[in-house]
């Protein structure tokens, strides 16, 4: 009965919040795309900045700092979180001078007139590589405040293989002892954990217990109770899994979704029809942020183009929003 109540105070709550601020879709919260570039033909930066515009996509992230894409958002706006390419992490974990001079180079130069928000360390980084990770967040860290430069938070992105268990989403922990060290630094200095979060690669993982509809944002058989409070779909009950992960670590970290989407073609459940209806659901929802934090989310669609050279699954190439002559895969609204 109490749930039921909280359910309709919350669903009241919700409906006055979309009337106060006249849409569902994105905003005043981000909504950014992921800018990837492992294609042929894609149009050149400065037509890419001027699409994310014209299509109303406030942030992008770049998977590495480049001349070109960071002169043609320069005065644009559009929240950037940047990457350090994972090839350069050991390098930055290496010393300071190596951190001064990343920021110098990539940061510095274009500060303010590129509203970078986010540096993130590493993305899905495996293995040995990860033990770079919290010195070069540190040694970045201490170079923005020696080049004067403040409000950039450093991170790291991760994907949900960081948690020992998801399900259900209250029982979530860090597998490793690392990983807490990581987000007990992001809670000294108030950045968020990035992570990759794809309801897709759990459905094709586990098709025989995961609902296509659950996965999809759509009205579904399949509802998840936890702890008291009701999942309706797989998307929220990942992200609440994170931030059941971070309490168990007992640190104050936002998160930020670094990534998320869905495939167009290239195999199982991969559609035109699926991709937009994962994407535009998630758009429409992530203003609402989950069942355990009613916090919008800041989220970040992975990708803005098909990329026809990346490697791995068929999918990969089909994650885009855009085709490379700019033409939309399917109609998406910001
Ligand atoms: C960014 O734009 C401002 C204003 O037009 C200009 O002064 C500045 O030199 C530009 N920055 C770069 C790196 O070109």
């Amino acid at each position: 009965m109490a749930l039921q109540r909280a359910a309709s105070v919350l669903a009241t709550a919700l409906v006055l919040t979309s009337i106060l601020t006249g849409k569902a879709g994105c905003s005043p919260w981000a909504c950014g795309v992921c800018y990837g570039v492992h294609g042929d033909r894609l149009p050149k930066p400065a037509e890419v900045v001027q699409l994310y515009k014209s299509k109303g996509i406030t942030a992008i992230r770049l998977y590495e700092p480049d001349v070109q894409t960071l002169l043609a958002l320069n005065g644009s706006n559009i929240g950037v979180l940047i990457d350090v390419a994972d090839e350069n992490v050991p390098r930055l974990a290496s010393g300071a001078a190596q951190a001064d001079l990343w920021v110098q180079l990539n940061i510095k130069r274009y500060y303010p007139g590129v509203s970078f928000r986010y540096i993130a360390v590493g993305n899905e980084l495996a293995g040995a590589a990860t033990r770079s990770i919290l010195p070069a967040i540190k040694n970045l860290n201490a170079a923005l405040a020696k080049a004067g430069i403040k409000g950039i938070k450093v991170s790291t992105a991760v994907k949900m293989d960081v948690l020992a268990t998801s399900s259900p989403p209250s029982s979530a922990v860090f597998k490793d002892d690392y990983m807490k060290q990581i987000v007990a630094l992001l809670g000294t200095t108030g950045a968020p954990l990035l992570v990759n979060v794809y309801p897709y690669f759990a459905y094709i993982g586990d098709q025989k217990n995961i609902d296509l509809n659950f996965a999809l944002f759509q009205p579904s058989s399949r509802v998840i109770k936890d702890n008291g409070l009701s999942y309706t779909n797989l998307f929220d009950a990942m992200v609440d899994a994170v931030y059941a992960a971070l309490r168990s670590a007992k640190v104050q970290v936002p998160v930020v979704i670094s990534e998320s989407g869905w495939p167009s073609a290239g195999g199982v459940g991969a559609s035109v029809a699926n991709a937009r209806t994962y994407n535009q659901n998630l758009i429409n929802h992530v203003g609402k942020g989950t069942p355990s934090k009613s916090q919008p989310l800041e989220t970040y669609v992975f990708a803005m183009f098909n990329e026809n050279r990346k490697t791995g699954a068929e999918t990969e190439k089909h994650f885009g929003l855009f085709n490379p002559d700019k033409s939309p895969v399917y109609p998406i609204k910001f």
